[in-house]
């Protein structure tokens, strides 16, 4: 299908700014929700968007699939400019990035029985006939693990893990290349998570699927991410290969959600770094790095001036110390002497 070299999904800049009132006569206030986030994503990889919950990742996955457009920025489908207004692009974008969420149990329609569910995209997308769409919803749901009999079953009367099977079923019904996963299995009783897990990595092998997938638990973005990016504040802080991020994480902040974080491999112990305080309000973010009130290693110049992302070797970071590590930072006033 590809025509080009282009990546499969490319983001720049991409920012997402809300009007707020806090209160009927206070002024309007805005919220920079995302800032100024970019990264490409690969044919068959997945990309994990991490960090504390308010960091402007839900925001991203909206952007992806079209639920909102962005304050600025560029988003690229196979080098096409999918946020130009070109109805023909648009309809082949919703068709191809689809999104799964958090919530089995708020995204699925109680009033609707799965086969319902699975083929209404099928009625709104395309011309299959009803014998048709009813072949193609019970093969999707023989992929993800649903039984023939499930096909007139209410969601009530499924588990958290069955139901997030159906999500990604319906999510699966328009041959999609790109999933953005929000959070797609926080709800879930931990005794499921690794099952709908590992169903979606089987899914990405057969399928060849690309995974945008987002969540605040590093220890679950540690089985199924290729590639990982750290958010804070609306903005990447760091972003790697995974194995870069999770042996050599070098933002203060990654390091301290990886000490924070339970390991898979034991051996991977690491100095506890305790993560204090709070995400600063996006409505007042501080001045300087958004993170230099709980950093341990911020000096003077972390409060005056934003640090931007840098390339080192693999990673992408986000901070002045890293920089002053690796030399790039000259003349810089010693904290001591402030
Ligand atoms: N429609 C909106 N209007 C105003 N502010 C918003 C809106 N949507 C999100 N925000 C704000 O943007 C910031 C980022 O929100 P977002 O939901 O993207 O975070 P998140 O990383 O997904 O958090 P969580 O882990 O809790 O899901 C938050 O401060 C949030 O309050
Ligand atoms: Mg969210």
């Amino acid at each position: 299908m590809s025509h080009n070299n282009s990546p499969l999904l490319q983001a720049i800049n991409l920012k997402k700014y809300y009007s707020v009132k806090s209160g009927m006569f206070s002024p309007k206030q805005q919220v920079k929700s995302l800032d100024g986030v970019s990264f490409t994503l690969e044919r068959g990889k997945t990309l994990a968007v991490v960090g504390e919950s308010g960091c402007g990742k839900s925001t991203l996955g909206r952007l992806l699939t079209m639920i909102e457009t962005p304050t600025a920025g560029e988003i690229y489908y196979q080098g096409q400019d999918i946020l130009k207004h070109d109805p023909a692009a648009q309809k082949l974008r919703r068709q191809k990035i689809q999104i799964v969420f958090q919530n089995p149990y708020a995204s699925l329609n109680p009033r609707k029985k799965v086969g319902d569910i699975l083929e209404e995209p099928l009625i709104i997308n395309t011309h299959l006939s009803r014998s048709e769409r009813k072949e193609r919803a019970q093969a999707i749901m023989d992929k993800v693990g649903l039984k023939t009999e499930h096909y007139d079953r209410y969601p009530h009367m499924f588990s958290g893990g069955q139901r997030q099977r159906i999500a990604i079923a319906r999510g699966l019904m328009l041959n999609p290349e790109i999933m953005i996963a929000d959070e797609p299995v926080s709800a879930l009783d931990v005794s499921v998570r690794a099952q709908v897990l590992n169903l979606m990595m089987d899914l990405q092998q057969e399928l060849g699927l690309s995974y945008v997938f987002i969540s605040h638990d590093l220890s679950v973005v540690e089985h199924i991410a290729d590639e990982v990016m750290v958010m804070y504040l609306g903005r990447c802080v760091e972003q790697g290969p995974k194995a870069e991020i999770f042996n050599n994480p070098r933002h203060p902040y990654t390091q301290a959600l990886l000490s924070a974080t339970p390991r898979l491999n034991p051996d991977a112990r690491r100095e506890r770094i305790k993560l204090t305080g709070e995400l600063p309000s996006p409505l007042n973010p501080p001045q300087g790095c958004a993170f230099n009130a709980r950093c341990r290693r911020a000096f003077d110049q972390c409060f005056e001036v934003k640090p931007a992302l840098k390339k080192y070797h693999d990673q992408l970071i986000a901070c002045f110390a890293v920089d002053r590590e690796e030399g790039l930072l000259e003349a810089i006033k010693t904290p001591a002497a402030g």
